[in-house]
């Protein structure tokens, strides 16, 4: 039998193992989510599978616009090799229409179109609940510099128009969405690239028609039913359906 492969971390949706050669790791997506209510089912089955494609799918499609990410490759159904990195201990988010936390702090009505893609950043604590931090903040404690923090908001906007374009080719609008950043070394010299993962587990969602809620939060309100069915809609039309791939799947133009 192979030997058991080391865990190095376990968070809410994605277990990290050693990797099979120094400076990578083994991600592997779970079912579970945090944010299905309690008293539904806390898991969703299949989310780690759509998760894992779906990721590998955004981070090819940054790779092939020259955005660094911890993407290697797919090894299998719930599992990718990934560069390891040292992971800055912010959720950057970026917004183009108000939705969750901005509509509430500052009265907007969800999906007012912002002035501009506006980049904020919370604070990685499970326990704090993720408090939103300033630049001042991320400076002072020392968990980025003000080179780095300009390195992040130009990934972020680049990853924003990117993701942005893809998405309405569909026909979805990317309301906001979070990604994470993580140092890289090559022998002194440091790198950020973008890490993590970028499924709709962090992204708000909306059909461009309907308005319709493609995401976790639909997940949120859903609860019961044919728990995946946001998700798959999202692979689907993306082309990235597990059965597509590697089958010359195309992406389902919305009209
Ligand atoms: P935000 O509106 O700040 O919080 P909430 O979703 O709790 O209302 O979230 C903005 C976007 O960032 C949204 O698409 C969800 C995503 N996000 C995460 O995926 N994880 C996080 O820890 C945070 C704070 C946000």
């Amino acid at each position: 039998m192979a030997p058991r492969r080391k865990k190095i971390y376990e968070g809410k949706a994605k277990i990290l193992y050693e990797g099979p050669e120094p400076g990578t790791l083994i991600q592997y997506f779970k079912d579970d989510s945090t944010e299905i209510p309690a008293h539904r089912k806390a898991s969703i089955e299949g989310k780690g599978v759509l998760n894992n494609r779906l990721s590998e799918f955004f981070m090819q499609g940054l790779t092939n616009i020259g955005v660094p990410n911890h993407f290697i490759r797919r090894v299998n159904m719930r599992e990718q090799l990934i560069r390891q990195v040292e992971i800055i201990p912010l959720e950057v988010i970026v917004r183009n229409f108000a939705a969750g936390n901005i509509a509430k702090r500052l009265g907007l009505e969800e999906g007012t179109p912002l002035p501009r893609p506006i980049v904020e950043y919370s604070y990685k604590s499970d326990d704090l609940g993720d408090p939103m931090v300033s630049e001042e903040y991320i400076v002072a404690f020392g968990w980025a510099n003000q080179q780095d923090l300009d390195d992040i908001v130009a990934l972020a906007l680049r990853v924003n128009d990117f993701l942005s374009g893809v998405f309405y080719g569909v026909g979805i609008k990317l309301v906001d969405f979070k990604i994470e950043i993580g140092r890289i070394w090559d022998g002194d010299f440091m790198r950020l690239i973008v890490a993590d993962e970028i499924s709709p587990d962090c992204c708000r969602l909306w059909d461009v028609k309907t308005g319709e809620k493609l995401d976790r939060d639909a997940m949120r309100q859903q609860g019961a039913g044919p728990m995946a069915d946001p998700y798959t809609e999202v692979a689907r039309r993306l082309g990235v359906l597990p059965t597509n791939v590697g089958h010359g799947g195309k992406p389902t133009l919305i009209n």
